[in-house]
């Protein structure tokens, strides 16, 4: 067997077998396939796509090249989540605890920010010496003892993902719906849980530009992890709109707090809640989505869900009175952003805001940027809201960074119309 073979067979449209995809994986991981041939795989496979087969080959190959972490000696159901990157999108502070102050089992590796993106371990870290360097041991211990742990990846996860992505980045294969999927969710299936919910954003900024390709994703992400025994729910999202009001990471977490005591942007609010009812399904908790629905939301309404944050940043070393006295997250100064006409708000283009808020300084612009905790974006006005000329669309949190581009790249985020615009926030699942 060799690499240029199996390129010409992936060129010809032919199908690879689950030792040539092997093959494949460990020679590349084992750094025996040079990058340029590894290119020309991945191209041809951006052209010619995957069978369902090859495409749980390639996950499970992928899976195998590093160590994953062994949840089956820690009693109870145990999830995860992962969300393709949003804007705004701090679900994971508000859904994590609130699951898991119901006794499920929430263990969850998460990423930082690129791009106009943002990443949940930027977030936590902005609560004072919040650590999310934990080893695999210790993961495991906390979410046996206290239901949740949110750490990053360890370099030891899923080696041939690292190198697959760099080399997709460069190479204008990122977009491909086998390789997206087998790269999630050979994550995903390394961590270990019985239950994974993935958020599959749609729309602006966002992976899947529309829903009829976010479908076809979530079909692949759901046929691997149900073939690899694992319950698999897809519920996808519309990116159309920044997710709540805050961007950026001090100022997300706040809001999350805020979700937590029940007084979080509406669309947050559901979404958290949409997403943990499917996971209180599969862990038997409840048959319904009304009443899962419910017994979530008594969470909040009890302090529960806000203790078991609480509880996460102690065992992680953070600072707890960041969560029960938000009023101690250090915030830039605010400039005002102001409507330049009348009119109901139709989109608020979500790359856009994100990338407003890098260039503050919330943001990455490359791996090895520093960010700012302090800097982003709060939302006044939402798609449907009525604005007047002259009210105030969104405050910018600024420090020294960009202020004048990042200004104007946010006005230009709004779009305007005569009538009034009816937004879908959840608008399909997949399970
Ligand atoms: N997120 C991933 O982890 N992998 C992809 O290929 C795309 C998004």
């Amino acid at each position: 067997m060799n690499a240029l073979d199996l390129i010409i067979k992936k060129r010809d449209g032919l199908e690879l077998t689950k030792a040539e995809i092997d093959f494949l994986i460990d020679e590349y991981t084992e750094n025996k396939i040079p990058d340029y041939q590894m290119s020309a795989f991945l191209m041809a496979t951006y052209f010619n796509g995957m069978t369902e087969e090859e495409t749980f080959n390639m996950t499970m190959a992928m899976q195998r090249s590093g160590k994953s972490v062994d949840l089956s000696l820690i009693k109870g159901f145990k999830v995860d989540k992962h969300s393709t990157g949003g804007v705004g999108d701090k679900t994971t502070l508000v859904l994590a605890p609130m699951v898991a102050s119901l006794g499920i089992k929430f263990a969850k590796m998460s990423g930082r920010g690129l791009g106009h993106t943002g990443g949940t371990l930027d977030k936590l870290e902005s609560i004072r010496n919040f650590n999310v360097n934990l080893s695999i041991e210790d993961f495991i211990d906390q979410v046996e003892h206290i239901n949740l742990a949110i750490i990053g990846q360890t370099s030891e996860i899923n080696l041939a993902d690292k190198k697959l992505y760099a080399l997709r980045d460069v190479t204008g294969t990122v977009p491909s719906i086998p390789l997206i999927a087998s790269s999630i969710m050979s994550k995903k299936l390394a961590a270990g849980a019985d239950a994974i919910i993935l958020d599959v954003k749609v729309g602006s900024g966002a992976f899947m530009p529309n829903e009829t390709e976010a479908i076809k994703l979530a079909t692949a992400m759901k046929d691997i992890g149900q073939k690899a025994g694992k319950k698999v729910t897809c519920v996808l999202t519309n990116m159309d709109e920044p997710l709540g009001y805050a961007v950026g990471n001090s100022l997300e977490v706040i809001e999350a707090i805020n979700t937590l005591n029940g007084r979080g942007p509406k669309d947050l609010t559901e979404l958290c809640l949409t997403l943990g009812s499917y996971l209180v399904i599969d862990a038997g908790l409840e048959t319904t989505l009304e009443g899962a629905r419910a017994i979530l939301y008594e969470q909040i309404k009890n302090g529960k869900a806000l203790e078991k944050l609480a509880e996460l940043v102690k065992s992680q070393l953070g600072d707890v009175d960041y969560i029960y006295h938000p009023e101690l997250f250090d915030l830039g100064d605010i400039i005002e952003l102001k409507a330049t006409k009348s009119g109901y708000i139709s989109k608020i283009d979500s790359y856009k805001v994100g990338h407003a808020s890098m260039l503050l300084g919330a943001g990455r612009e490359t791996l090895d940027s520093d960010i700012d905790y302090s800097v982003g974006i709060v939302l006044q006005k939402k798609v449907g809201d009525y604005v007047y000329q002259g009210e105030t669309l969104a405050l910018l949190y600024v420090a020294d960074k960009n202020i004048e581009e990042a200004t104007k790249i946010l006005e230009s985020a709004y779009s305007y119309s005569d009538t009034q615009i009816d937004t879908k926030l959840i608008l399909n699942v997949v399970r």
